[in-house]
């Protein structure tokens, strides 16, 4: 029978269907397979579930000499080696779309436990401080009213614009061009990177990773945002450059940065770790349990379709398609 590996343990019950017609191997531990595992597991596959934490390099590709598709489930692919899968005709999918509210969530849930010190709150009840109200205990940032920076407006950046209706906030994003269907349904406007910066109350990375997205925050950015102004990242960690985050955070260039994603993941920056002012998580964005039901659904359909002999929705690599019908 042809071997499918699926390289994570998944809700819900759609890799079942794979079972019924193919030989499904799941990875069985809770953590990811090393690369040696990865290596071993996926030899001789015809198709790959994957994660962006999984290479899917050459080397893996090669160990493969049937493999169709590389179905990675999330919207982020960076993990894929894309022009020699698509050189060797093998389809790359995505899962788009269906985590991009569950994303846009995540951020918000970090601009508020920045900006309102939800942990340092939480954690000074559950240490028994809380003896009597005062004042000035733990005074934070107000969100609503404020202006809201989204670099990288796509379909994540326009889910986190929509919600600041809500809060009433001016919302002013830079994109690689104007996504004018963001700014009709928001009201977001369009602005240099230096209008973004200088104006921001709050800046939400909701970039992928480019050439021109890498370490484009650094000391000099943090410089020109306000002391007041918070940061959140739940694009890909890269686009900030972590220690001179570290070193604006703690002399006061900006008051406070929430992060999901960092620059080596999973190391996490020990000076962030050490600030107050920081609030860390380990790349939850779309991290809900029916988001990920979504996500491995969209991932085993792709393989579906693939492996009857159709072209997957969510290609990322639609020039395979050329040399196909060549
Ligand atoms: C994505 O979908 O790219 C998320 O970052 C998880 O991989």
């Amino acid at each position: 029978m042809k071997k499918i590996f699926v390289t994570s343990q998944y809700p819900g019950e759609s890799v079942k269907r794979l079972s019924e017609k193919y030989d499904v191997e799941v990875f069985p531990k809770t953590t990811l397979p090393t690369r040696e595992e990865l290596l071993e597991n996926a030899r001789g596959s015809i198709a790959l579930i994957t994660t962006v934490s999984d290479l899917v390099d050459k080397e893996v590709i090669d160990l493969c000499p049937d493999l169709k598709i590389v179905s990675n489930s999330g919207v982020g692919y960076e993990n894929v080696d894309i022009p020699y899968a698509t050189k060797k005709g093998i389809f790359v999918t995505n899962t788009p779309n269906v985590l991009t509210e569950t994303t846009a969530d995540l951020a918000w849930a970090l601009m508020f436990s920045v900006a309102r010190r939800i942990l340092e709150a939480d954690a000074y009840v559950r240490e028994g401080k809380f003896t009597c109200w005062h004042p000035s205990l733990l005074l934070g940032m107000d969100v609503h009213q404020k202006t809201l920076g989204i670099y990288g407006m796509g379909r994540i950046g326009a889910a986190v614009a929509r919600r600041a209706k809500g809060f009433g906030m001016r919302v002013i994003y830079q994109n690689r061009g104007r996504n004018q269907i963001a700014e009709n349904e928001t009201g977001a406007e369009f602005v240099d990177f230096e209008t973004l910066l200088e104006e921001s109350d709050f800046i939400v990375i909701t970039a992928p990773l480019t050439q021109e997205t890498r370490g484009r925050f650094g000391s000099g950015e943090f410089q020109k945002m306000k002391s007041t102004s918070i940061i959140v990242n739940v694009g890909r960690g890269p686009i900030i450059k972590e220690s001179e985050l570290a070193a604006s955070l703690k002399e006061g260039a900006i008051w406070g940065a929430g992060l999901d994603v960092f620059e080596n993941e999973p190391q996490v920056n020990e000076e962030l770790v050490e600030l107050k002012n920081t609030v860390l998580l380990p790349h939850i964005g779309s991290a809900s349990i029916e988001t990920r039901e979504r996500m491995i659904d969209m991932a085993v359909q792709s393989v579906e379709l693939a492996l009857s002999g159709d072209a997957p929705e969510y290609l990322v690599n639609p020039e395979v398609l050329d040399s196909k019908n060549n």
